[in-house]
């Protein structure tokens, strides 16, 4: 048993994606989230970049009483895969393995299609980690840098005919390819998962990879013993490099609801 908090955290509020699973899952968890947002895209970042921007926003986390950490962001994850995160002396998730597994048991004709950032993309993150799992899998990894734009500026509507455009030109390749599933290897996109279901069809999967961190953390902390032994619900306590206002305008579109718990200012720019 541990009442510390669960750490999460993101360029943004992509990684409110996992927050939301979390709240659904494990209510009576603790969550401490720290979104980067004042220097929100990572996915267009050099690996160097990435990995300091990471380590200082792990390091942000740690200066709390947390339990374990969890990168609900697809760039960051996909960096550390083959650069890990070195003395973090504290359970860590990313996004990518809990998707891939997901990925692998849902697929039925073993055609998976990966939509993320450029960084994500290029560091063939996805792939590495299917094929690992099975290597008769084929995968098709996508870039869509607009889409994390989109979301951040609220083009989220089913209907949003910029979005629907986008959006069509960067699944067609996945419409050729064939793929029944498709990861959002992004944790902002499940907030446009509506405009690209439409442009997949109902025979395509799409599975949240903030989502399925979501439920990863959850097996990790049963299997080690970690779950709090609260009954009562559980706090949530946000920290932004940028404004507070601007992330509780947004962040109902992420959470699906108004922010429940305080906001605060926090810096990691200073930190190793
Ligand atoms: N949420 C980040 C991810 O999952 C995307 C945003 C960014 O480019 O920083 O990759």
């Amino acid at each position: 048993m541990n009442n510390y908090a669960i750490g999460v955290f993101d360029s943004g509020m992509g990684g409110l994606t996992t927050v939301k699973e979390l709240n659904s899952i494990l209510p009576n968890e603790n969550i401490i989230y720290f979104g980067d947002t004042a220097r929100i895209p990572y996915g267009s970042r050099s690996k160097e970049t990435i990995l300091k921007y990471a380590k200082q926003d792990i390091n942000f986390l740690k200066s709390h009483k947390i339990k374990m950490i969890i990168s609900a962001c697809g760039t960051v994850s996909s960096t550390v895969l083959n650069n890990p995160i070195q003395n973090l002396d504290l359970g860590f998730i990313g996004v990518v393995i809990p998707a891939c597994e997901t990925a692998c048991r849902v697929t039925k004709n073993k055609k998976i299609a990966v939509i993320g950032t450029s960084a994500t993309i290029r560091s063939q993150s996805y792939v590495t980690t299917i094929n690992s799992i099975d290597t008769s899998m084929e995968v098709l990894g996508v870039a869509c840098p607009m889409f994390v734009h989109l979301v951040e500026n609220g083009y989220i509507d089913r209907n949003n005919v910029v979005t629907k455009i986008i959006a069509e030109e960067y699944l067609e390749p996945i419409k050729k390819f064939g793929a029944d599933t498709l990861i959002l290897g992004c944790t902002h996109y499940p907030i446009i998962k509506d405009v690209i279901a439409d442009i997949m069809g109902d025979g395509v999967t799409l599975i949240s990879s903030g989502a399925e961190a979501g439920k990863y953390a959850k097996d990790y902390l049963i299997k080690n013993n970690l779950l709090t032994n609260r009954t009562s619900l559980g706090e949530n306590e946000f920290y932004v490099s940028d404004s507070i206002q601007l992330f509780e305008e947004n962040a109902k579109n992420f959470l699906g609801h108004e922010v429940k718990g305080k906001v605060f200012k926090g810096d990691v720019h200073h930190l190793k």
